[in-house]
């Protein structure tokens, strides 16, 4: 402590032995960086307001103001405009005259009616209608693009521009608009692919990893590439209009499929480079003497973080497909685990009692604590378990997390009510906010909002609004024929 005091004493010694002519020049200086940063574009910080006196959640949404261009189809990009709608975003659905998006027609389950498919992946969206390659129709478009805020599409490679929205036309029209897409690849040779999710999933690194090692690769039922590559298209727009309070100008966002999955991937590609430092220890192929080969290799069910896990057997199965439960064989519960499973001598035997002796014998090891759930139904394994800390995890069917009481206290499973389908269940926001309470609105219907939002949104004279639709740039084509 002394030693500090002594040192700043100098150090204010020496500032005062300055000459006073430096002082000024460096007081001159710093008076003119804020007048530099304010021609820069005040930042975040500075315009912040004062903390709110409302109720948490009572205080609007969290992009309540921002305005969206929604040119997405199918998943991918739906799945990233309806989390931006569930934040407060106004999202505009632009979608192809009589058609729309594909999805409203694909896998229906109800005759006439918007599919799942759809319904589920375009909550709380507004949707209009227009042939974005009509002249008037891109005179409508050029209207929504200096009005929103951010254009999100999905479109294969090359469709947009084809459209006449290049990048270049769209800042020129609106230097503030972000311009997000998905694509299935970054630059590079494939580029100029169309991609869905299985794709992305065998390309991104997942399928190769998925599965057990004697099997072909596995894709997973979580749709990664699609909705995974929509939540990371989700963030980069946020931040981009977070830079944007900053900079005063938009930027294009881009996030490939293939990229996103890789992402999730990450620790396959951690295994990847610890291969060549030796065998992977805690996958069950090591404990089994099966060499490794160059690449990482599919694991089964084990654990991908390093404490040995499995699917057992719970009482029902294999009759019911989902009686299992997911064991983890934690180290610091191991003691725990052989008193619940009836091997106390487990706790002391040195065969057993480190991590590292117990990797050759896992399947010895799996084997017995399936012995003891088989004697349990998967809930009563995970009740027993969960009062020692043992991680573990039902596998619950989608039967069951629909019928799940606490996923609809929260909202993340919702039941939505639909003019032509009725009710029907989703997944509701999954993200919850504290101060930006999201409110799951059905999807709109094809071209539901398309007068409101040219003459509410865009202003259009009801002249305007007579000729545009005289031209047949909003409706489908048979109508056009007839306008014609
Ligand atoms: N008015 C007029 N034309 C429209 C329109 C509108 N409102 N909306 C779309 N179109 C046109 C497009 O301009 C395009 O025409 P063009 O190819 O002649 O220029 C055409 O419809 C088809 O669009 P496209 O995106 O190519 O659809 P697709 O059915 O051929 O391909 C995908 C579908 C998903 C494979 C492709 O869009 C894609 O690879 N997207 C990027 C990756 C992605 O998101 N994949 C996952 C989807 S879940």
């Amino acid at each position: 402590m002394a030693k500090k005091k002594s040192k700043s004493a100098g150090k204010a010694k020496a500032a005062a032995k300055k000459p006073a002519r430096k002082v000024v020049k460096l007081a001159a200086k710093s008076a003119k960086k804020p007048a530099a940063k304010k021609a820069n574009g005040k930042s975040a910080r500075s315009t912040m307001p004062r903390p709110s006196a409302k109720p948490f959640g009572m205080d609007g949404r969290a992009l309540q103001g921002v305005r969206i261009l929604d040119f997405t189809h199918v998943q991918s990009g739906p799945t990233c405009t309806q989390l931006l709608a569930w934040f407060g975003a106004d999202v505009i659905k632009v979608e192809r005259p009589g058609i729309g998006d594909i999805t409203r027609g694909q896998l229906r389950d109800v005759p006439n009616a918007d599919s799942l498919y759809f319904t589920m992946l375009n909550h709380n969206k507004r949707s209009i209608t227009i042939d974005s390659k009509h002249p008037q129709g891109k005179r409508v478009l050029d209207e929504l693009i200096k009005t929103c805020d951010v254009l999100v599409e999905n479109f294969a490679p090359g469709a947009l521009d084809r459209m006449g929205l290049t990048w270049d036309h769209v800042h020129k029209t609106n230097p503030r608009m972000i311009v997000a897409s998905i694509k299935g690849f970054g630059p590079g040779p494939y580029e100029d692919c169309k991609v869905y999710e299985n794709v992305a999933q065998c390309t991104g690194g997942s399928a190769s990893t998925t599965g057990f090692r004697e099997g072909p690769p596995l894709v997973t039922g979580a749709q990664i590439g699609d909705s995974g590559t929509g939540l990371h298209l989700a963030l980069g727009i946020v931040t981009a209009l977070f830079q944007r309070t900053r900079t005063g100008r938009g930027q294009r966002v881009l996030a490939a499929m293939q990229d996103g999955v890789l992402n999730l991937c990450r620790v396959k590609l951690r295994d990847q480079q610890r291969l060549t430092h030796g065998p992977l220890t805690e996958y069950s192929q090591y404990g089994e003497g099966v060499p490794f080969g160059d690449a990482t290799p599919r694991a089964g069910n084990d654990s991908g973080g390093g404490q040995p896990g499995r699917i057992l057997m719970c009482k029902g199965a294999p009759d019911d497909p989902n009686a299992y439960i997911y064991f983890i064989t934690q180290a610091p519960v191991w003691e725990s685990i052989c008193d619940v499973i009836g091997e106390p001598t487990w706790k002391t035997d040195p065969e057993y009692a480190t991590p590292k002796a117990r990797l050759p014998k896992l399947n010895r090891i799996f084997e017995r604590i399936e012995q003891w759930t088989l004697t349990k139904t998967k809930v009563e394994a995970m009740e027993i378990l969960n009062e020692f800390d043992i991680p573990c995890g039902p596998i619950l069917s989608m039967k069951e997390l629909s019928a799940d009481e606490s996923l609809r206290k929260t909202g993340t499973v919702v039941e939505v009510d639909h003019p032509t389908r009725g009710k029907y269940l989703s997944v509701g926001n999954p993200i919850k906010l504290s101060d930006s309470i999201t409110e799951v609105k059905r999807s709109p219907l094809l071209g539901e909002h398309t007068d409101e939002i040219l003459t509410d949104v865009l202003k259009f004279s009801s002249k305007d609004v007579a000729e545009i639709k005289a031209s047949g740039a909003l409706s489908a084509p048979e109508k056009k024929e007839k306008a014609a």
